[in-house]
């Protein structure tokens, strides 16, 4: 943790010379706490590595899947999208499980749904069989996308919550990059139920991880078990003064159950929380960052790739500066705050795809516009990867307040997984519709307008408590003002 322990400066949140004072001290310095943070924060953000992993991987064994079953488009669509039905049902249905047994308990079950899936997967003697263990890999996966960043949020530190939800989409990013390298493996090996199956071992140091994990002091709280609470926090934190602190912490609303549908009807601030995590999502999938995800290679070839090995190295590229810029969100989101990263990584999204937009126009023949094709394309991954990608989830999870932060949660993943699907449905229609130059200036537009929301309604969370920014919006403040201390 180390790299992400920041100090808080003069522009901070945290302006008052006392609350500096606790904001300090509330992050871990005792080597032994600093070592239980680092290992609680990876074991969870490990449900990011199976998260990608099962993204990425179906682009390259589809091919071989097909021709093993002899399977027609539609048999092949239902084998990719039946993992996103899955995940949209698992997460809606996290929210209830991880209220009623915990999220540790939500994890784990997550987890034995990773090993059953990948398994069965690996096993799969008819196409049926494979779209069933792809629905259950996607419960799974909905679960822990919906469990995982809200776990972290709940035992991280306030001062380093950023990068430590931005941990699990690192994950993510490593999971796709492993799957697109694998790929690569299984063009010449040519064996998909292996890649498929061997999925299972990750997921198995997962479920051992997730079973050392201690449960969210916050939820322990909610359910009354504050014995428990205080126990978990003093492993988290050495000095009994930030363990106290934290425990000042507590408010009427962390002691009374969770609410849903009855909290949306009656209070219309909860409606807003809600909405604001909706339209996060929707955005987060419609900067186009799956459309690269899945069809990088069919992109590669718009771009004059020819050969089938051409496109699988190039898309390894991705994945790779996937990863690299991840760690610039983890390094700076504590240190310049949520939104200025989001306006940079926008602008910076979309420069890319008007760029790609532009080459594709002018016909991209010879060399040079190939390398410039690649480097838009890379441009709008490192924009995606330095913020939409983690800050969207991270901002998810802290929004939504305390009463009513499991369905607040489980609504925007579950948008986030059906916005995945709208945009990977429509892709290739638009290019045959709008034609390939258009489709990346429009998405390009849609980045430029997914900036101008973050100004208008996105709130500045950096070093503000959830009980805080839970408080402000129960109160009525502007959606963008929620991490205002006064
Ligand atoms: C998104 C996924 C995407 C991934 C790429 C995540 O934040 O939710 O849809 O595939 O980032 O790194």
């Amino acid at each position: 943790m180390d790299a992400v322990v920041v100090k808080i400066d003069s522009k901070s949140n945290l302006e008052t010379p006392q609350m500096s004072t606790i904001a300090d001290s509330n992050v871990p310095t005792h080597p032994r706490s600093k070592r239980f943070g680092l290992f609680v924060c990876l074991m969870a953000a490990l449900a990011g590595l199976l998260f990608g992993l099962d993204i990425g991987v179906i682009s390259g064994a589809l091919p071989f899947i097909a021709k093993h079953f002899v399977l027609n488009d539609r048999a092949q669509e239902w084998i990719v999208s039946s993992m996103m039905v899955g995940a949209a049902i698992g997460a809606l249905g996290a929210g209830w499980l991880s209220w009623r047994l915990g999220r540790r308990h939500s994890l784990v079950l997550a987890a034995v749904l990773f090993i059953v899936g990948s398994l069965w997967s690996g096993f799969a003697g008819s196409p049926e069989h494979l779209i069933g263990a792809r629905l259950l890999l996607g419960l799974a996966v909905g679960m822990a996308s919906f469990t995982a960043p809200l776990y972290l949020s709940e035992v991280a530190p306030r001062q380093v919550r950023g990068a430590m939800i931005s941990t699990y989409q690192l994950m993510i990013t490593v999971g796709i990059l492993a799957a697109f390298l694998s790929n690569i493996g299984l063009s010449y090996v040519a064996d998909w139920r292996w890649m498929l199956g061997v999925i299972a071992i990750p997921a198995a140091f997962f479920l051992v991880g997730v079973l050392a994990l201690p449960d969210s002091p916050r939820w322990l709280l909610q359910r009354n078990r504050g014995a428990e609470a205080r126990a978990v926090l003093q492993r988290l934190y050495a000095n009994p003064a930030d363990v106290q602190a934290e425990l000042d912490q507590v408010n009427e609303d962390n002691t009374r159950p969770q609410q849903g549908w009855s909290l949306l009807r009656k209070n219309s601030n909860f409606r807003r929380s809600v909405a604001l995590g909706v339209v996060l999502q929707i955005f987060q999938q419609l900067t186009g960052i799956n459309v690269v995800m899945y069809y990088a290679p069919r992109i590669f070839e718009l771009a004059g790739f020819a050969t089938h090995e051409q496109q699988l190295w190039a898309t390894v590229i991705v994945g790779l500066v996937n990863v690299v810029a991840t760690f610039g969100a983890i390094a700076f989101v504590d240190r310049w705050g949520r939104k200025p990263i989001l306006y940079a990584g926008c602008a910076v999204m979309a420069v890319g795809m008007c760029a790609l937009g532009f080459l594709l126009h002018a016909g991209v023949a010879g060399l040079t516009a190939q390398v410039f094709a690649v480097a838009s394309l890379l441009l709008f991954i490192a924009g995606f990867a330095m913020s939409a990608g983690p800050l969207v989830w991270i901002l998810c999870s802290e929004i939504q307040p305390q009463l009513g932060r499991d369905f607040g949660i489980a609504v925007s993943t579950l948008v986030n997984w059906v916005a995945n699907m709208a945009v990977a449905a429509t892709f290739l229609s638009l290019l045959s519709t709008v034609g390939e130059a258009n489709t990346f200036v429009l998405y390009a537009i849609l980045n430029v307008i997914f900036g101008i929301v973050v100004f208008f309604y996105v709130p500045e969370t950096r070093g503000v408590s959830l009980e805080k920014l839970g408080s402000n919006l129960m109160a009525g403040k502007r959606l963008r003002d929620l991490g205002k201390l006064n």
